[in-house]
Protein backbone atom coordinates (compact mmCIF):
# COMPACT_ATOMS: atom_id res chain seq x y z
CA UNK A 1 0.00 0.00 0.00
CA UNK A 2 1.06 3.33 -0.91
CA UNK A 3 -0.03 6.92 -0.60
CA UNK A 4 -0.26 8.69 -4.06
CA UNK A 5 -0.78 12.14 -4.49
CA UNK A 6 -3.70 13.57 -6.53
CA UNK A 7 -1.67 14.30 -9.01
CA UNK A 8 -0.19 10.82 -9.97
CA UNK A 9 -3.79 9.48 -9.19
CA UNK A 10 -4.57 7.20 -12.71
CA UNK A 11 -7.84 5.26 -13.53
CA UNK A 12 -7.64 1.53 -12.74
CA UNK A 13 -5.32 2.10 -9.23
CA UNK A 14 -7.25 0.31 -6.05
CA UNK A 15 -8.28 2.44 -2.91
CA UNK A 16 -6.39 0.86 -0.40
CA UNK A 17 -7.90 2.98 2.29
CA UNK A 18 -11.63 4.18 2.72
CA UNK A 19 -12.15 7.91 2.09
CA UNK A 20 -14.30 9.41 4.24
CA UNK A 21 -16.39 13.14 4.36
CA UNK A 22 -15.82 15.85 6.77
CA UNK A 23 -18.72 14.48 8.65
CA UNK A 24 -17.92 10.71 8.87
CA UNK A 25 -19.71 9.72 5.47
CA UNK A 26 -18.09 6.89 3.48
CA UNK A 27 -17.01 8.16 0.28
CA UNK A 28 -14.62 6.27 -0.98
CA UNK A 29 -14.53 2.25 0.27
CA UNK A 30 -11.40 0.08 -0.27
CA UNK A 31 -10.83 -2.34 -2.93
CA UNK A 32 -13.18 0.16 -5.53
CA UNK A 33 -10.86 0.73 -8.59
CA UNK A 34 -11.02 4.18 -9.53
CA UNK A 35 -12.15 5.76 -12.38
CA UNK A 36 -11.67 9.35 -14.13
CA UNK A 37 -14.63 10.69 -12.42
CA UNK A 38 -13.83 9.79 -8.74
CA UNK A 39 -10.58 11.35 -9.35
CA UNK A 40 -12.36 14.78 -10.20
CA UNK A 41 -14.38 14.29 -7.24
CA UNK A 42 -11.39 13.74 -5.40
CA UNK A 43 -10.23 16.91 -6.61
CA UNK A 44 -12.70 18.66 -6.14
CA UNK A 45 -13.79 17.94 -2.77
CA UNK A 46 -9.71 18.90 -1.70
CA UNK A 47 -8.65 15.28 -1.07
CA UNK A 48 -4.88 15.84 -1.70
CA UNK A 49 -3.66 11.82 -1.47
CA UNK A 50 -5.34 8.82 -1.60
CA UNK A 51 -3.55 5.06 -0.44
CA UNK A 52 -3.46 2.91 -3.31
CA UNK A 53 -2.65 -0.57 -3.59
CA UNK A 54 1.21 -0.61 -4.92
CA UNK A 55 2.80 -2.94 -6.74
CA UNK A 56 6.07 -2.46 -5.80
CA UNK A 57 5.44 -1.42 -1.81
CA UNK A 58 2.75 -4.38 -1.50
CA UNK A 59 3.47 -4.66 2.37
CA UNK A 60 0.31 -4.49 4.72
CA UNK A 61 0.76 -1.49 6.93
CA UNK A 62 -0.97 -0.87 10.06
CA UNK A 63 -2.01 2.23 10.47
CA UNK A 64 -2.92 2.63 14.14
CA UNK A 65 -3.96 6.18 15.14
CA UNK A 66 -4.51 7.70 19.33
CA UNK A 67 -8.24 8.17 18.48
CA UNK A 68 -10.47 5.98 16.63
CA UNK A 69 -12.25 7.00 13.65
CA UNK A 70 -15.55 6.58 15.32
CA UNK A 71 -14.77 9.11 18.34
CA UNK A 72 -13.39 11.43 16.01
CA UNK A 73 -16.29 11.74 13.94
CA UNK A 74 -18.64 12.23 16.79
CA UNK A 75 -16.67 14.87 18.59
CA UNK A 76 -16.32 16.87 15.06
CA UNK A 77 -20.25 16.35 14.84
CA UNK A 78 -20.08 17.86 18.76
CA UNK A 79 -17.80 20.82 17.84
CA UNK A 80 -20.44 21.59 15.14
CA UNK A 81 -23.62 21.33 16.86
CA UNK A 82 -21.86 24.12 19.73
CA UNK A 83 -21.00 25.74 16.64
CA UNK A 84 -24.53 25.92 15.27
CA UNK A 85 -26.77 26.24 18.19
CA UNK A 86 -24.69 29.17 19.69
CA UNK A 87 -25.06 31.11 16.43
CA UNK A 88 -29.06 29.75 16.32
CA UNK A 89 -30.49 29.87 19.58
CA UNK A 90 -27.17 31.74 21.49
CA UNK A 91 -26.41 28.72 23.62
CA UNK A 92 -23.75 26.02 24.32
CA UNK A 93 -24.61 22.64 25.47
CA UNK A 94 -21.20 22.78 27.85
CA UNK A 95 -22.64 19.17 29.48
CA UNK A 96 -21.89 17.78 26.01
CA UNK A 97 -19.00 19.56 25.64
CA UNK A 98 -17.40 18.27 28.96
CA UNK A 99 -18.21 14.74 27.91
CA UNK A 100 -16.69 14.97 24.11
CA UNK A 101 -13.17 16.35 26.20
CA UNK A 102 -13.41 13.34 28.62
CA UNK A 103 -13.91 10.90 26.42
CA UNK A 104 -10.97 12.24 23.75
CA UNK A 105 -8.72 12.49 26.53
CA UNK A 106 -9.55 8.42 27.93
CA UNK A 107 -9.12 7.28 24.64
CA UNK A 108 -5.72 9.64 23.99
CA UNK A 109 -4.21 8.20 27.25
CA UNK A 110 -5.02 4.53 26.51
CA UNK A 111 -3.14 5.01 23.30
CA UNK A 112 -0.62 7.44 24.80
CA UNK A 113 2.33 5.71 23.09
CA UNK A 114 1.71 5.56 19.60
CA UNK A 115 2.86 8.92 17.84
CA UNK A 116 0.20 10.40 15.78
CA UNK A 117 0.42 9.91 11.98
CA UNK A 118 -0.66 12.77 10.34
CA UNK A 119 -2.05 11.10 7.20
CA UNK A 120 -5.64 10.98 7.63
CA UNK A 121 -7.49 11.78 4.79
CA UNK A 122 -10.02 14.90 5.14
CA UNK A 123 -12.01 17.09 2.86
CA UNK A 124 -12.25 21.39 2.77
CA UNK A 125 -15.61 20.87 3.87
CA UNK A 126 -16.41 21.45 8.02
CA UNK A 127 -12.32 22.60 8.03
CA UNK A 128 -13.13 24.84 11.22
CA UNK A 129 -14.42 21.20 13.11
CA UNK A 130 -12.44 18.73 11.69
CA UNK A 131 -9.43 21.50 12.62
CA UNK A 132 -10.92 21.72 16.48
CA UNK A 133 -11.13 17.94 16.96
CA UNK A 134 -7.24 17.58 15.96
CA UNK A 135 -5.86 21.03 17.80
CA UNK A 136 -7.88 19.00 20.74
CA UNK A 137 -6.12 15.78 19.84
CA UNK A 138 -2.85 17.01 19.52
CA UNK A 139 -3.19 19.61 22.54
CA UNK A 140 -3.88 16.57 24.81
CA UNK A 141 -1.48 14.94 23.94
CA UNK A 142 0.90 17.08 24.93
CA UNK A 143 -1.03 18.12 28.30
CA UNK A 144 -0.01 14.10 28.90
CA UNK A 145 3.23 14.69 28.28
CA UNK A 146 3.34 17.39 30.51
CA UNK A 147 2.09 15.33 33.39
CA UNK A 148 -1.20 17.61 33.57
CA UNK A 149 -3.88 16.15 35.54
CA UNK A 150 -6.94 15.19 34.77
CA UNK A 151 -8.70 18.87 35.85
CA UNK A 152 -5.81 20.45 33.99
CA UNK A 153 -6.32 18.04 30.79
CA UNK A 154 -10.04 18.67 31.07
CA UNK A 155 -9.18 22.90 31.21
CA UNK A 156 -6.94 22.56 28.17
CA UNK A 157 -8.93 20.28 26.30
CA UNK A 158 -12.55 22.58 26.21
CA UNK A 159 -10.65 25.62 25.48
CA UNK A 160 -8.64 23.57 22.51
CA UNK A 161 -11.94 22.63 21.08
CA UNK A 162 -13.74 25.59 21.66
CA UNK A 163 -10.59 27.81 20.66
CA UNK A 164 -12.10 29.09 17.70
CA UNK A 165 -15.72 29.66 18.67
CA UNK A 166 -15.73 33.31 18.50
CA UNK A 167 -16.33 32.90 14.35
CA UNK A 168 -19.22 32.21 14.62
CA UNK A 169 -20.03 36.27 15.31
CA UNK A 170 -17.70 37.17 12.11
CA UNK A 171 -19.32 38.04 8.86
CA UNK A 172 -19.55 34.32 6.64
CA UNK A 173 -18.60 37.15 3.68
CA UNK A 174 -15.18 38.12 5.23
CA UNK A 175 -14.75 34.44 6.56
CA UNK A 176 -14.80 32.49 3.44
CA UNK A 177 -13.31 34.83 1.00
CA UNK A 178 -11.07 33.30 -1.24
CA UNK A 179 -9.24 36.54 -1.95
CA UNK A 180 -6.84 39.16 -0.42
CA UNK A 181 -8.01 40.16 2.82
CA UNK A 182 -8.10 44.33 3.82
CA UNK A 183 -6.75 45.18 6.19
CA UNK A 184 -10.42 46.14 7.80
CA UNK A 185 -10.95 42.55 7.08
CA UNK A 186 -8.54 41.28 8.70
CA UNK A 187 -9.04 43.51 11.89
CA UNK A 188 -12.75 41.85 11.88
CA UNK A 189 -11.43 38.45 11.67
CA UNK A 190 -9.34 39.25 14.55
CA UNK A 191 -12.07 39.99 16.78
CA UNK A 192 -13.10 36.25 16.67
CA UNK A 193 -10.19 35.79 19.81
CA UNK A 194 -12.13 38.55 22.04
CA UNK A 195 -15.59 36.68 21.27
CA UNK A 196 -14.73 33.74 21.84
CA UNK A 197 -13.16 34.78 25.77
CA UNK A 198 -16.57 36.42 25.88
CA UNK A 199 -18.69 34.04 24.73
CA UNK A 200 -16.95 31.40 26.61
CA UNK A 201 -16.41 32.96 30.16
CA UNK A 202 -20.42 33.77 30.22
CA UNK A 203 -20.78 30.00 31.59
CA UNK A 204 -20.03 29.40 35.03
CA UNK A 205 -18.99 25.73 33.86
CA UNK A 206 -16.14 26.26 31.51
CA UNK A 207 -13.20 26.67 33.63
CA UNK A 208 -11.73 30.51 33.17
CA UNK A 209 -8.29 29.00 31.83
CA UNK A 210 -10.11 27.62 28.78
CA UNK A 211 -11.76 30.54 28.33
CA UNK A 212 -8.12 32.20 28.35
CA UNK A 213 -7.30 29.79 25.20
CA UNK A 214 -9.59 30.98 23.13
CA UNK A 215 -8.95 34.78 24.08
CA UNK A 216 -4.85 34.19 23.87
CA UNK A 217 -4.27 31.37 20.56
CA UNK A 218 -3.47 33.70 18.01
CA UNK A 219 -0.55 35.62 20.35
CA UNK A 220 2.92 34.30 18.96
CA UNK A 221 5.78 33.81 21.52
CA UNK A 222 8.09 36.46 19.98
CA UNK A 223 5.27 38.89 20.57
CA UNK A 224 4.15 39.21 16.54
CA UNK A 225 0.58 37.98 17.61
CA UNK A 226 -2.50 39.51 18.26
CA UNK A 227 -4.74 40.37 20.65
CA UNK A 228 -2.33 41.99 23.09
CA UNK A 229 0.93 41.39 21.29
CA UNK A 230 2.10 39.08 24.42
CA UNK A 231 5.50 37.24 25.08
CA UNK A 232 6.75 34.64 25.81
CA UNK A 233 5.23 32.91 29.41
CA UNK A 234 2.99 36.05 29.65
CA UNK A 235 1.36 33.84 27.61
CA UNK A 236 -0.61 31.13 29.48
CA UNK A 237 1.16 27.77 28.80
CA UNK A 238 -2.43 26.39 28.29
CA UNK A 239 -2.49 28.62 25.41
CA UNK A 240 1.05 28.24 24.13
CA UNK A 241 0.01 24.20 23.49
CA UNK A 242 -3.29 24.91 21.58
CA UNK A 243 -1.26 27.93 19.79
CA UNK A 244 1.48 25.16 18.29
CA UNK A 245 -1.05 22.83 17.91
CA UNK A 246 -3.73 25.29 15.47
CA UNK A 247 -0.44 26.31 13.58
CA UNK A 248 0.95 22.57 13.35
CA UNK A 249 -2.54 21.45 12.22
CA UNK A 250 -3.03 24.41 9.58
CA UNK A 251 0.58 23.73 7.79
CA UNK A 252 -0.43 20.52 7.41
CA UNK A 253 -3.86 20.78 5.81
CA UNK A 254 -4.31 20.57 2.20
CA UNK A 255 -6.11 24.86 1.97
CA UNK A 256 -7.78 26.18 -1.50
CA UNK A 257 -5.07 28.84 -1.35
CA UNK A 258 -2.05 26.28 -0.63
CA UNK A 259 -0.94 22.67 -0.52
CA UNK A 260 -0.39 21.12 2.83
CA UNK A 261 3.06 21.13 4.17
CA UNK A 262 4.68 17.85 4.74
CA UNK A 263 5.09 16.95 8.86
CA UNK A 264 9.38 17.51 8.71
CA UNK A 265 8.48 20.97 6.78
CA UNK A 266 6.55 22.03 9.39
CA UNK A 267 7.85 20.99 12.82
CA UNK A 268 10.96 23.23 11.06
CA UNK A 269 8.67 25.67 10.27
CA UNK A 270 7.51 25.78 13.99
CA UNK A 271 10.72 25.65 15.25
CA UNK A 272 12.34 28.63 13.27
CA UNK A 273 9.91 31.06 14.08
CA UNK A 274 10.34 30.12 17.62
CA UNK A 275 12.27 32.58 19.59
CA UNK A 276 13.47 30.27 22.43
CA UNK A 277 13.13 26.20 21.66
CA UNK A 278 13.57 25.93 25.32
CA UNK A 279 9.77 26.67 25.16
CA UNK A 280 8.21 23.39 26.96
CA UNK A 281 5.01 23.68 24.82
CA UNK A 282 6.69 23.40 21.52
CA UNK A 283 7.95 20.18 22.19
CA UNK A 284 5.65 18.84 23.99
CA UNK A 285 3.31 18.94 21.06
CA UNK A 286 6.16 18.00 18.55
CA UNK A 287 7.40 15.11 20.60
CA UNK A 288 3.97 13.53 19.88
CA UNK A 289 3.91 13.52 15.97
CA UNK A 290 5.99 11.55 13.67
CA UNK A 291 8.15 13.37 11.00
CA UNK A 292 8.04 9.96 9.16
CA UNK A 293 4.14 8.96 9.43
CA UNK A 294 3.71 5.27 8.56
CA UNK A 295 3.40 5.11 5.29
CA UNK A 296 6.05 7.49 3.85
CA UNK A 297 8.48 6.18 0.90
CA UNK A 298 11.98 7.38 2.57
CA UNK A 299 15.90 7.27 1.44
CA UNK A 300 18.41 6.43 3.88
CA UNK A 301 21.56 7.92 3.83
CA UNK A 302 22.86 5.00 2.45
CA UNK A 303 21.11 5.34 -0.58
CA UNK A 304 18.33 2.07 0.08
CA UNK A 305 14.61 3.57 -0.41
CA UNK A 306 12.05 1.76 1.66
CA UNK A 307 8.87 2.50 3.60
CA UNK A 308 7.89 2.92 7.21
CA UNK A 309 5.94 0.40 8.80
CA UNK A 310 6.31 1.71 12.45
CA UNK A 311 7.49 4.09 14.79
CA UNK A 312 9.07 4.76 17.76
CA UNK A 313 7.56 6.94 20.84
CA UNK A 314 10.92 7.56 22.52
CA UNK A 315 12.60 7.84 19.30
CA UNK A 316 10.40 9.66 16.10
CA UNK A 317 12.94 10.40 13.57
CA UNK A 318 14.29 6.80 13.92
CA UNK A 319 11.26 4.91 12.48
CA UNK A 320 11.46 1.23 11.07
CA UNK A 321 11.57 1.02 7.30
CA UNK A 322 11.26 -2.06 4.73
CA UNK A 323 13.28 -1.85 2.79
CA UNK A 324 12.55 -2.51 -1.05
CA UNK A 325 15.55 -1.27 -3.29
CA UNK A 326 19.30 -1.40 -1.96
CA UNK A 327 21.96 1.04 -2.19
CA UNK A 328 22.17 0.69 -6.15
CA UNK A 329 18.50 1.12 -6.38
CA UNK A 330 18.08 -2.70 -7.11
CA UNK A 331 14.68 -3.96 -6.48
CA UNK A 332 14.54 -6.09 -3.57
CA UNK A 333 12.11 -9.26 -3.88
CA UNK A 334 12.14 -10.08 -0.28
CA UNK A 335 12.30 -6.98 1.61
CA UNK A 336 13.77 -7.22 5.00
CA UNK A 337 13.20 -4.54 7.91
CA UNK A 338 15.58 -2.19 10.03
CA UNK A 339 14.95 -0.35 13.46
CA UNK A 340 16.98 2.81 12.81
CA UNK A 341 16.43 2.90 16.56
CA UNK A 342 18.57 -0.20 16.92
CA UNK A 343 21.05 -0.19 13.84
CA UNK A 344 24.63 -0.12 14.74
CA UNK A 345 25.23 1.61 11.31
CA UNK A 346 24.13 5.11 12.24
CA UNK A 347 21.66 4.53 9.72
CA UNK A 348 19.19 7.81 8.93
CA UNK A 349 16.76 8.83 7.45
CA UNK A 350 18.01 11.56 4.14
CA UNK A 351 14.59 12.30 3.34
CA UNK A 352 10.54 11.74 2.47
CA UNK A 353 10.66 11.03 -1.48
CA UNK A 354 7.79 12.22 -3.03
CA UNK A 355 5.98 10.44 -6.12
CA UNK A 356 8.07 12.44 -8.50
CA UNK A 357 11.49 11.79 -7.00
CA UNK A 358 10.26 7.90 -6.80
CA UNK A 359 8.96 7.98 -10.36
CA UNK A 360 12.78 9.54 -11.51
CA UNK A 361 14.60 7.34 -8.90
CA UNK A 362 13.44 4.06 -9.31
CA UNK A 363 12.26 4.39 -13.02
CA UNK A 364 9.22 2.50 -12.42
CA UNK A 365 6.29 4.26 -13.77
CA UNK A 366 3.92 1.95 -13.96
CA UNK A 367 3.77 -0.69 -11.00
CA UNK A 368 0.43 0.02 -9.48
CA UNK A 369 -2.17 -2.94 -8.86
CA UNK A 370 -5.07 -2.63 -11.51
CA UNK A 371 -8.39 -4.86 -12.24
CA UNK A 372 -7.74 -6.68 -14.68
FE1 LIG B 1 -8.38 31.30 15.57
Amino acid sequence: MRRVSLKYLRPGMIIARPVYSGDGRLLLASGLSLTNNYIKRLAELGIGFLYIEDGLFHGDLNIADVVSEQTRIQSVKLVKEAFHSLEKDKYIDTWAVRKAVDDLADEIFSNKDILVNYFDIRTYDDYTFNHSVNVTILSILAGITLKYNRVQLRELAIGALLHDIGKVHIDKKILNKKGKLTAEEYKHIQQHSLYGFNTLRSYYEIPTLSSIIAYQHHERLDGSGYPRCLKGEEIHEYSRVVMVADVFDALTSNRPYRKAFSVPHAIDFIKQQSPSLEDRSINAVLSNVSPYPIGSIVMLNTGQIGQVVDTHKKDPAKPIVRIYFNSDLQYLEYPYEVDLSKSEFDLEIEKILDDKELEQLTNHTNFFVKVN
